[in-house]
């Protein structure tokens, strides 16, 4: 761990800090530049491992850390906020050098991170964002733009029934309420298909990113609707679970029903070449050593952008045979 700075070369670093300050660093809680023991310790709270893109993120993060020769102290929340409270609050009383987390809802984090801000501990958030007003709490926000994710889907669906006149219903399976990337590829999808009436979502609920949960909930759809063209899920993992529910059901999942999912793990991929998916928006899990290199210049006291966007794509079938081979989730 980095040790703290007499208050003399301190005060003379933040005039420096001061006057090179720019962009999402901010000089007074800046890190300190050079460390006495050569380790910087990293406090890391995790939303859980509700996903098979959870588990690829939380593999990325550990192995970064290991390679860049950051100390780990990690945290598994079990998606509840309260628990990530906690391991935040724990690492602002270990004064740790650096905290990184990716926040299980968006709302509700301000007295913490400002706790972290007077412990003059930086923040980076990675994968999901937080709805604090002022952005000073935090350094960075690392992770994907959710609201296109929900935009590429949409516009799949466009694609697909372009042309056609009769009604698409459609049932959605949200991830986890109040979540960064169930609200915005809630919205980011309604906003693409609102421009067509034929598209109608005749059901939405949480499915709380788990296959489980995906299962059940699709189970509740397919009994309260007869005719379901459509399902779009916020993540393979419910989509993979629904599937199970559509065969169940004596349907055919990518045929009688079509799917729309996001994340493109190994076994979303798979279930896309054997058709049972129809169309993947990638979410890349892969943010250990963007996360990493952030921290060290964090620390440093190294100009950084408050946004660093994670480059995806998205895949057909046909692709999905191309990319499984080489796929690392
Ligand atoms: O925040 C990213 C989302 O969280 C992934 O799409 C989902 O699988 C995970 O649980």
């Amino acid at each position: 761990m980095l040790k703290k700075w007499s208050a003399a070369v301190l005060s003379g670093l933040l005039v420096v800090g001061a006057l090179s300050a720019c962009g999402g660093e901010k000089a007074d809680d800046a890190g300190s530049g050079t460390k006495d023991d050569g380790k910087i310790t990293m406090g890391f709270a995790q939303v859980g491992a509700e996903s098979g893109w959870r588990t690829a993120n939380t593999k990325s993060i550990q192995e970064a850390a290991t390679a860049a020769g950051i100390e780990l102290k990690f945290s598994d929340a079990q998606q509840k906020q309260e628990n990530q409270i906690k391991a935040i609050r724990s690492y602002i009383a270990q004064k740790v050098d650096i905290i990184a987390f990716s926040p299980v809802v968006e709302s509700g984090w301000d007295t913490v991170l400002k706790e972290a801000k007077d412990a003059k501990i930086p923040v980076i958030l990675t994968d999901r964002a937080v709805d604090s007003k002022d952005t000073s709490l935090y350094k960075t926000f690392i992770g994907s733009d959710f609201v296109l994710e929900g935009k590429k889907a949409g516009e799949w669906l466009v694609k697909e029934y372009q042309g056609k006149t009769d009604t698409v219903n459609i049932v959605e399976l949200q991830g986890t309420t109040g979540s960064a990337p169930a609200n915005d590829r809630k919205s980011g999808f309604a906003d693409v298909i609102k421009a067509d009436p034929k598209f109608k979502v005749i059901a939405s609920q949480t499915g709380d990113f788990t296959r489980a949960k995906g299962k059940e909930v699709m189970e509740a759809f397919l009994k309260a609707n007869p005719k379901i063209d459509v399902l779009y899920a916020h993540n393979d993992d419910m989509g993979l679970g629904a599937i199970e529910a559509i065969e169940a059901a004596g349907k055919k999942p990518g045929v009688d029903i079509k799917i729309i999912t996001v994340d493109a793990v190994k076994d979303g991929m798979t279930a896309l070449a054997a058709g049972k998916i129809n169309y993947i928006v990638e979410c890349s899990p892969l943010l250990g050593p963007q996360l990493m290199d952030l921290a060290k210049k964090v620390i440093k006291g190294e100009t950084i952008p408050q946004r660093v966007l994670t480059e995806e794509s998205a895949f057909t079938p046909e692709q999905a045979k191309t990319e499984l081979p080489n796929r690392k989730y």
